[in-house]
């Protein structure tokens, strides 16, 4: 096993600044992820989290700090520049077309190269429930295995980096988990994963390392444990203050 191995980072926000119509929402954020880890960034509402997924996939400019690619600085580079080097975002409300079949949803993703057969394929194998539902419209899935759908069409590129947007949302708690898993099995395979999460009990089941993101800065990070909980309920109890 080589789980205590040191990663090779992929990913990496120094002093990330970012903004909207002037207003800073983020005030220098830090966060780097390694090959194969897994990282969870946990705030509450209107923290600046999302905002940090579309800043690691060139789609929001930072207004400050670097974004760094396998250690190749990337900051400015375009959201098509950076899915072609490997980084993937799952957005918040599942990124699936509702009005296509599964089977087009996935065929979609044979720009990438693949057949249409190695597409599906490797859909069906990581997430078998999807085989049986390839010809129903993707609108029509349950949340669960419309994530699931999401999953494997990001997949579909190949990516290094996975962004994943509130994965859990709307979910049952025994979907979460077992969504939660397939993500872990991903990062196993050496992908470097940054789960962002308002509610926290999943994902630090999986995660090897926590940022709290509060009012767009971290405050906390480091190891999930019980510092991390006090951190966590500070935040969500200040927030309303
Ligand atoms: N397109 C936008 N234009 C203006 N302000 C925005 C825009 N997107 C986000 N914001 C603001 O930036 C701040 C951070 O938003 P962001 O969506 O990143 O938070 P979040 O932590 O993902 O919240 P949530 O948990 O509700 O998804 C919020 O104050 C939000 O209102
Ligand atoms: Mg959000």
């Amino acid at each position: 096993m080589t789980v205590n191995a040191p990663a090779r980072t992929l990913l990496e926000l120094s002093a990330v600044r970012a903004a909207y119509d002037g207003i800073t929402v983020l005030h220098g954020v830090d966060l780097t992820v390694g090959a194969g880890r897994i990282v969870a960034l946990l705030g509450p509402n209107g923290a600046g989290k999302t905002t940090v997924l579309k800043v690691a996939a060139g789609l929001h400019p930072p207004s400050g700090g670097r974004l760094r690619l396998g250690g190749r600085d990337v900051t400015g580079v375009l959201p098509g520049d950076l899915a072609r080097a490997g980084v993937c975002l799952i957005p918040e409300g599942r990124g699936v077309f509702p009005n296509l079949s599964v089977r087009d949803n996935l065929w979609m993703m044979t720009f990438t190269g693949r057949t249409r057969d190695q597409v599906e394929d490797a859909a069906y194998s990581r997430f078998p429930v999807l085989a049986g539902r390839r010809t129903q419209l993707a609108g029509t899935l349950s949340g669960g295995e419309q994530q699931m759908l999401a999953l494997a069409r990001g997949l579909g590129t190949d990516p290094a980096v996975l962004l994943l947007d509130e994965l859990s949302m709307g979910l049952a708690p025994l979907v979460v988990a077992d969504l939660y898993e397939r993500v872990a099995d991903i990062a196993r395979e050496g992908v470097a994963v940054l789960v962002v999460e308002q509610f926290a009990t999943a994902v630090l089941k999986i995660a090897d390392h926590a940022a709290v993101l509060a009012r767009g800065r971290v405050p906390w990070q480091g190891r999930p444990d019980g510092s991390l909980r006090a951190e966590l309920s500070a935040h969500y109890l200040g927030s309303a203050s």
